[in-house]
């Protein structure tokens, strides 16, 4: 496994990011398609002795149980020392904000929260999960860095952001003196590159670390075009973020098939190669070992700039979808 540094931090993290969604008690959450808790473990297990050090989670997975099997797998398979735990939470809903919750009394008990179900004292990085359009920046920062002076929180991240926000929202921090957002965590794939107008280049100027999700589009670059899976037919959220432009998308997916026979290796690998050429540590899902494989393997192939300008030919600008899309309403 190759390792890198999570942009201006001193984390060191695996070049992919296992996330953890597809755990939890499926009739708990959003999705009808996740692993229970013994399967979870055994390819989170799989992913540590493969030296995968790097997990990502949320309190809004699955009623908060995917946290609660990713904090125990790790305390039955690995030393809290050397992983690297990501963990989101949203900000305050309107009846929150009436009820008088402040920002900070908010953070705080969502990550006490997930401290609890993660079995841990701190998380390596606190990701705001989407924008909070309802809370002053200001108000989100300081509570953050209230959470890291006291120790409950090593580094902060967001999540579902424009460029312009990162940027103002890290020269607020500049001017407090405060730890900024140190990463970004935005949908981004060979089928879905809005980030590429203007994230990566900030990102890129100013050192953020990219760890993209959906890096294989929820599946559809990781399966033979016509191939089926569980989550495939039931995953209805993903079907609404990538059913609009699947007949275009279809001919980059083919592409990724051409590479992998030529290759001789998955279509996870070509698709990944690709997005880590971008990025600092994509973050990949995984409902089985051998994806666990084709993860790790991808960190060792080498695409060349003619494979590359290949699968990057096709593309044309999409709507925005997901979060992102929800957000605009
Ligand atoms: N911040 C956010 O708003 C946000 C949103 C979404 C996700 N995330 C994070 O990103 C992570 C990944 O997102 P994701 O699960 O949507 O997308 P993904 O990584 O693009 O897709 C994961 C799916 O790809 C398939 N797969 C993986 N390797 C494969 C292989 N070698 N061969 C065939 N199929 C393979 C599996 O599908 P099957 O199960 O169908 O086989 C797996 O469930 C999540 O776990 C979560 O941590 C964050």
């Amino acid at each position: 496994m190759k390792y890198v540094q999570l942009g201006n931090s001193d984390l060191n993290v695996s070049r992919v990011c296992l996330g953890c969604m597809g755990f939890g008690d499926a009739s708990q959450g959003m999705h009808s398609w996740t692993l229970p808790y013994e399967p979870s473990k055994e390819i989170i297990e799989y992913a540590v002795n493969q030296g995968i050090n790097f997990f990502d989670t949320a309190m809004a997975y699955q009623g908060g149980t995917s946290e609660e099997y990713l904090g125990k797998a790790i305390k039955e398979c690995a030393r809290r020392e050397d992983v690297v735990i990501a963990t989101k939470f949203h900000g305050r809903t309107k009846e929150q904000i009436q009820q008088g919750i402040t920002a900070k009394e908010h953070i705080e008990t969502c990550l006490d929260n997930s401290l609890k179900r993660l079995q841990m004292d701190y998380v390596d990085l606190y990701i705001l999960h989407a924008w909070d359009q309802l809370t002053p920046i200001e108000e989100t920062l300081e509570a953050l860095n209230e959470m890291i002076q006291k120790g409950k929180v090593r580094y902060i991240g967001v999540s579902n952001c424009y460029a312009w926000q990162i940027a103002k929202a890290n020269e607020i921090a500049k001017a407090h003196q405060w730890q900024p957002f140190i990463s970004v965590q935005g949908h981004y794939n060979l089928i879905f590159r809005e980030e590429e107008r203007e994230m990566k280049p900030y990102c890129d100027l100013h050192h953020v670390a990219m760890t993209p999700y959906s890096a294989l589009a929820s599946g559809r670059l990781a399966k033979h075009p016509g191939e089926q899976s569980k989550r495939l037919i039931e995953d209805t959220y993903a079907k609404g973020k990538y059913d609009a432009s699947a007949q275009k998308d279809l001919e980059i997916i083919k592409r990724v098939e051409e590479l992998a026979l030529k290759h001789q290796v998955s279509m996870s690998e070509i698709s990944l190669s690709w997005l880590m050429h971008q990025v600092t540590s994509p973050i990949v899902g995984a409902t089985k070992l051998h994806h666990v494989d084709t993860m790790v393997k991808a960190t060792d192939l080498q695409l060349n700039d003619e494979e590359m300008a290949y699968l990057e030919e096709l593309y044309e600008p999409h709507r925005l979808v997901g979060v992102m899309a929800e957000q605009r309403k």
